[in-house]
């Protein structure tokens, strides 16, 4: 939770695994430019098994990827999920990884979390599609999911440079409003809960 200064932790998941992937490349620009008290830590989604029931039982709460990944999440504020788009929805890489979050046992880590969205595309539509999926996704894990500003970056091939550096000074813009936004989303939610404790 927050650090003793008063500061927010923020966890950052990538809805691919790609390691140069746009989305990754956007959050590590959110990491860059986040106000100074928003502190953006990325967590990869590569270490999470596919979802399985029995693997579920047997492991009581979960393999070491899918622990890593839950006590992760709680521990903080709030979670800021880029994701791409796959066949119009998220990528199952995304969806398999909330679904394990979403296990009654042993806590419902994204109950009540604050979460962010936005996503990157080289299409045209900037992963408008998958970003509805993933508000309906988080609807079922009873999530407090920002409603506005949203950011749909679209031909994603021009907003970052060789090296993965955002270069597209209107997307750094709104990517800036948005983490300001979470921050304020955050507080209003959280923020006396927080300053109680
Ligand atoms: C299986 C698959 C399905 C895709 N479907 C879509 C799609 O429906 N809409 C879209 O804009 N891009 C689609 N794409 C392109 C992705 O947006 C593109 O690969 C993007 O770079 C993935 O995000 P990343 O760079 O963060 O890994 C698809 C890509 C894959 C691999």
């Amino acid at each position: 939770m927050r650090f003793p200064d008063g500061s927010i932790r923020v966890l950052a998941i990538a809805g691919s695994l790609r390691r140069d992937g746009y989305n990754g490349r956007l959050l590590d620009a959110a990491a860059r430019i986040a106000p100074a008290h928003v502190h953006v830590v990325r967590h990869d989604l590569r270490g999470v098994p596919l979802f399985d029931e029995d693997l579920e039982r047997a492991t009581g709460d979960g393999p070491d990827g899918v622990r890593a990944l839950r006590e992760a999440v709680a521990g903080a504020d709030g979670v800021l999920i880029a994701t791409p788009e796959y066949n119009q929805s998220i990528p199952g890489v995304l969806k398999n990884a909330l679904d394990w979050l979403s296990r009654p046992a042993p806590v419902e880590v994204l109950v009540g979390k604050p979460v962010a969205i936005l996503g990157a595309s080289p299409g045209r539509w900037g992963t408008r599609l998958a970003q509805a999926a993933l508000r309906q996704v988080l609807a079922a894990t009873e999530s407090a999911v920002l409603p506005a500003p949203m950011l749909f970056v679209r031909d994603a091939a021009q907003a970052f440079d060789a090296n993965g550096a955002l270069v597209d000074a209107a997307v750094e813009a709104s990517l800036h409003r948005l983490l300001d936004a979470f921050a304020g989303w955050i507080d209003a939610l959280h923020g006396d809960a927080m300053r109680a404790a």
